[in-house]
C-alpha cells in the first residue's frame, strides 16, 4: 500500500510540472452539478478554496504507477486460455444491469501516459459484465484505440463513447490533437463499437469559472462566448466522422447546470453530470432528486429545442470515504459503502426501469485524485483501485 501511494505521490509531483493553465484549469474543472445557484456558489467556493477539482481524468498520472495498478489489475480476472482475453471467467457477483458506466483507462494523461493494452483488457472484461456501453472522457494517450482493440479481443457486447476533451484556452492543440486520435481510431475499428463521439467535458461550467464566474448564466454573454469557442470543433468532428464515410452521432457533456442552448442545439446527444452529493441531498433522497433533476433540468430543456437532442446523465454516483473530515459528508449523509450500497438500490434498477440512459460514476477508484485533491475525489469506484469490487451487493435487473 505505502509504495503505491508514494508512487502515486510522484505521479502528482509530475503533474505540478505541468504548465499552469492547465493546473488552474483542472482545478475550477469541477464534477459537479448543482442543483441550485446557491449550491453552486457554495460549492465552488469549497472546490476552489481547498483545492478539490474534479475534472474527470484531465489530469496526469505516472507511467510507474500504471505498472503497479496493471500488475494488480490483471491479477483480478482469471482466462481459461491466458493467450485468448475473449476467454476471462465471469463472476457471478456481477451483473449487467447499469445503461452504462463512466470510465477512464488508468493512465490516460499526458505528459505521462503509461496505460497499456493489458489493464484495459481487464477492466472491458469487468466492465463488460455490468453494461453494454462506457463512455470516455478524452482521447489522449490512445485510449480510444486501447478501449475498441481490447472490446475486439475480449469480443464483448460493449459500445463506447469516445470523448474529446478540449481546453478553452489553447487554441484548439488539445482539441486537435484528440480528434486525429479518434480519427485514426475510427479509421482501424470502425464504427461498430461507437456508440458517438462527445466533443466537449464540462467546457461551458470551465469557461464560467475562467472568465467571470459560475454564477453566470451558461446562456448569457460569457456563456454564449465559450459556446462560440466550442461550436466550430463540434463541426469540425461532425465533418471528420462523415469524411470517413461513418455514422457516428455527435454530443457533448457538462454539468446539468451549464447547458449552452447553442452548444445543444448542434448535437445530437447532451449529457449531463447529475450529483446528488454535490447538491447536498440526503442518501434516502439521493436517487429521486437525481431523477427529478434530469427530467426538469436537461431532459425539458432538451425536448424544448427542434433537434431535440438525446439526453443522458454522464455521471451520477455516491463516494465511499473521505480522505478529509471536511468532506465525510455532504451535510445530511456520509461517504460510506454502506451509502453507495443505498444508492445502487434506489438509482440503477429505478432509472432502467424509467428508461433513462445514464453513465454509472465510476467504474474504480483512482487514488492518485486521491493523493492531489483529497476529500471524496479518488472514492467514487464500484472497484477498489486495484479492480477488486468493494463490498457492495451489485443490483440485479438486465438493463436494456
Ligand atoms: C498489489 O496489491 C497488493 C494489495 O492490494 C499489494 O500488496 C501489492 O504490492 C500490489 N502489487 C504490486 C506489484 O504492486
Ligand atoms: C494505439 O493502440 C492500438 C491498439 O492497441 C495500437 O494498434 C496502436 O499502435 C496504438 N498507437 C499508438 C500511437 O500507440
Ligand atoms: C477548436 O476550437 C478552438 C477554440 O476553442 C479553435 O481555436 C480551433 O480553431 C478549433 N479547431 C477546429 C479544427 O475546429
Ligand atoms: C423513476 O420514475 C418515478 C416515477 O416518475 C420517479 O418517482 C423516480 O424518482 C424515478 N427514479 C429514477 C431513479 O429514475
Ligand atoms: C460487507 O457488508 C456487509 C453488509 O453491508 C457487512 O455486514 C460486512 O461486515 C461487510 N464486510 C466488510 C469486510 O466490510
Amino acid at each position: 500500500m505505502s509504495t503505491y501511494q508514494n508512487t502515486q505521490y510522484q505521479a502528482v509531483d509530475g503533474y505540478m510540472n505541468v504548465p499552469q493553465d492547465n493546473k488552474a484549469q483542472n482545478r475550477k474543472s469541477k464534477l459537479i452539478v448543482i442543483g441550485s445557484i446557491i449550491g453552486v456558489v457554495v460549492l465552488i467556493a469549497v472546490g476552489v478554496g481547498v483545492g478539490v477539482s474534479v475534472a474527470k481524468n484531465h489530469k496526469n498520472t505516472s507511467a510507474k504507477s500504471a505498472a503497479v495498478s496493471n500488475s494488480n489489475s490483471s491479477g483480478s480476472v482469471t482466462q481459461t486460455d491466458p493467450n485468448d482475453p475473449s476467454t476471462f471467467v465471469k463472476n457471478p457477483a456481477l451483473h449487467q444491469s447499469f445503461y452504462g458506466i463512466a470510465y477512464t483507462p488508468f493512465g490516460s494523461q499526458l505528459p505521462d501516459c503509461g496505460n497499456s493494452l493489458a489493464g484495459v483488457i481487464t477492466d472491458i472484461q469487468l466492465l463488460s459484465q455490468l453494461t453494454k456501453r462506457i463512455r470516455l472522457y478524452g482521447a489522449d494517450c490512445n485510449q480510444s484505440a486501447l478501449v475498441l482493440e481490447a472490446i475486439k479481443q475480449t469480443k464483448v457486447d460493449m459500445t463506447v463513447f469516445l470523448g474529446n476533451y478540449p481546453v478553452p484556452s489553447d487554441g484548439g492543440a488539445a482539441y486537435v490533437r484528440q480528434r486525429d486520435l479518434i480519427k485514426n481510431a475510427l479509421q482501424t475499428y470502425g464504427a461498430d463499437h461507437v456508440a458517438g463521439v462527445t466533443v466537449g467535458n464540462e467546457f461551458i461550467l470551465d469557461y464560467l469559472g475562467d472568465n467571470g464566474g459560475t454564477t453566470q448564466d451558461p446562456n448569457g454573454p460569457v456563456g454564449n462566448a465559450g459556446a462560440a469557442l466550442l461550436l466550430p470543433n463540434i463541426t469540425d468532428t461532425i465533418s471528420m466522422i462523415s469524411g470517413l464515410g461513418l455514422n457516428i452521432p455527435v454530443g457533448n457533456a457538462d454539468a446539468g447546470s451549464y447547458f449552452n442552448t447553442e452548444i445543444l442545439s448542434a448535437v445530437s446527444y447532451g449529457m449531463a453530470n447529475v450529483h446528488p452529493w454535490f447538491a447536498a441531498e440526503a442518501i434516502e433522497d439521493a436517487a429521486g432528486w437525481t431523477a427529478d433533476f434530469f427530467a426538469t433540468t436537461n431532459v425539458a430543456a432538451a425536448n424544448a429545442l427542434s433537434n431535440k437532442p438525446t439526453m443522458y446523465i454522464a455521471e451520477t454516483g455516491w463516494p465511499t470515504k473521505s480522505s478529509s473530515v471536511a468532506a465525510q459528508s455532504d451535510g445530511p449523509s456520509l461517504a460510506s459503502v454502506e451509502n453507495l450500497q443505498i444508492y445502487l438500490d434506489t438509482f440503477v434498477c429505478q432509472a432502467n426501469q424509467n428508461g433513462t440512459g445514464y453513465f454509472y460514476f465510476e467504474y474504480y477508484d483512482e487514488q492518485w485524485k486521491d493523493v492531489e485533491f483529497g476529500g471524496v475525489e479518488g472514492w467514487w469506484g464500484l472497484f477498489n483501485s486495484d479492480t477488486t469490487l468493494k463490498n457492495i451487493t451489485i443490483p440485479d435487473c438486465p438493463a436494456p
